[in-house]
């Protein structure tokens, strides 16, 4: 019989958490970059799950509005797998200790947000829907006997032998590194929104998991398409609380300075657009000129039951949205490109896995539909973790393995000028001739950090692709 090595699972969030759950009874040593397994961009996740649980509503229809937001540039059959799951998956989560909202008549509460045509959006205290997934698969993790948690470190090399990623070197930030076996490597390390100047994601949705990954050797797919929300609060700054596309189905509105709807005549679902369609008219709107606004005066209920988490973040700067229209923003949200997987969450690399944003399976296609991502997570998270409880997950010995490193980050001025130029380069509206300029400056800064090679890779993928797409919109030079 052949030796069983840990599973090691790199990220704490909605992904890992259900890749290292499933795996059970297989060993599963979880490395998370903060203490406590905090700062996962599914932490702040306010929409919620999308599944087609009314009666009235269908998987199909589900996966009808999933390909229409990704341009058609979706594996089909992984969508229509996804949306099948979907129910299953509330399930599941009811299981681990999740309560979702519910209405009057004791059924889940069933929310609308961008590019659904039904309403089916399954929340958890009101807009804190990431929040409520974290809490309760994070002491599931904590609890379960198979699972060793290590926090406070940074994953930084690849161990690889005979082309078989076969472990990971972590090191705690005090010049303390460990090189951890394993039968299977699984990124769950989450997106890139943290490399433009303006984003919803927390500081650590870096790119560094995908990173190491490419340095490996590992193909990438679809890089080029990053969504941008619409409706970050616009405070200034990097990171920026997202105020949910779920408003926007309550009854909110986008208005520009003088007072007028922003997406009359834009799009037949007006304000419930596709969030492309919607991030480029704010994005247009700003460049005009205008501050744009959202006004969710009409929204109806409590917020402090419905919107929790938009009233603090308003409140904390000084706005009451039950009063006042809230100023808001595009910023980068979701990467739909990343790690090239197969449906099984398989990379091209034997021994490497990836899971949740870092992993490209083609579902998202260009564009990922609201209250997706969470689904996706804890669906493959599952499907993966069940996989590697069986035989895939055995893996080689480390012994003679090569170190693969990521190699030197940027130094903070130069991420921040990194950051500056993704956002005009590769923002909500692209542009041949800016992104060629981008890549000439972004290829210096190369030589320097990781941040800068995985912004080359993105800035080469969007000028391979002149035409518009989805969430990569580009216009001619
Ligand atoms: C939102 O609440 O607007 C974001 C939900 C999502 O990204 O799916």
């Amino acid at each position: 019989m052949r030796t069983r090595r840990p599973i090691v699972v790199v990220g704490g969030g909605v992904a890992g958490l259900a890749t290292a759950l499933a795996a059970a009874p297989a060993p599963v040593r979880l490395l998370c970059r903060a203490h406590d397994g905090s700062g996962s961009a599914s932490a702040l996740a306010q929409g919620g799950i999308a599944a087609a649980i009314d009666p009235a509503d269908s998987a199909a229809a589900h996966a009808h509005d999933t390909l229409q937001a990704g341009a058609q540039h979706n594996d089909a059959a992984m969508v229509h797998w996804l949306c099948a799951q979907a129910p299953s998956a509330i399930a599941w989560l009811q299981t681990q200790g999740v309560t979702f909202d519910r209405d009057a008549d004791g059924g889940l509460q069933l929310g609308r947000e961008g590019g659904h045509h039904a309403a089916r959006i399954v929340h958890a205290g009101g807009d804190a829907s990431g929040a409520a997934l974290i809490h309760a698969l994070r002491a599931r993790a904590q609890a379960a006997p198979h699972i060793q948690w290590r926090g406070g470190v940074e994953v930084d090399a690849l161990l690889l032998r005979d082309g078989r990623v076969c472990g990971v070197r972590a090191s705690d930030g005090q010049g303390h590194q460990d090189e951890i076996e394993a039968g299977a490597v699984v990124l769950a390390t989450g997106g890139i929104g943290a490399l433009f100047a303006h984003t919803s994601n927390p500081p650590g949705a870096d790119g560094a998991g995908l990173a190491l990954a490419l340095a490996a050797g590992a193909q990438s797919r679809d890089l080029e398409f990053m969504q941008f929300h619409p409706t970050a609060l616009d405070v200034g700054g990097h990171c920026l609380p997202l105020v949910t596309e779920a408003l926007r189905g309550a009854g909110a509105v986008l208005c520009d300075a003088a007072g007028q709807r922003l997406m009359a005549g834009v799009h037949a679902l007006l304000d419930l657009a596709p969030r492309d369609v919607v991030a480029r008219q704010v994005a247009q709107a700003q460049r005009d000129g205008s501050t744009v606004w959202l006004d969710a005066r009409a929204v109806t209920g409590d917020w402090r039951v419905r919107f929790p988490s938009v009233l603090a973040a308003c409140l904390a700067h000084g706005i009451d949205p039950r009063q006042a229209p809230i100023p808001v923003t595009p910023a980068a949200h979701f990467h739909m490109g990343g790690l090239a997987t197969d449906r099984d969450g398989r990379s091209s690399l034997a021994g490497l896995y990836a899971v949740g944003e870092v992993a490209c399976n083609g579902v998202h296609g260009a564009n990922r539909l609201a209250s997706n991502s969470l689904l996706e997570g804890v669906v493959c998270g599952r499907r993966l973790g069940a996989l590697l409880a069986g035989p895939a997950g055995v893996g080689v010995t480390a012994a003679g393995a090569q170190r693969v490193e990521r190699g030197a980050a940027l130094v903070a001025t130069e991420l921040a000028a990194l950051r500056e130029l993704l956002w005009q380069a590769a923002g909500p509206q692209r542009e041949p001739t800016t992104m060629r300029r981008a890549l000439a400056t972004v290829a210096v800064l190369a030589q320097h950090g990781w941040q800068a090679r995985l912004a080359q890779q993105l800035l080469l993928a969007a000028l391979q692709r002149p035409s518009s797409l989805g969430a990569h919109h580009c216009s001619s030079a």
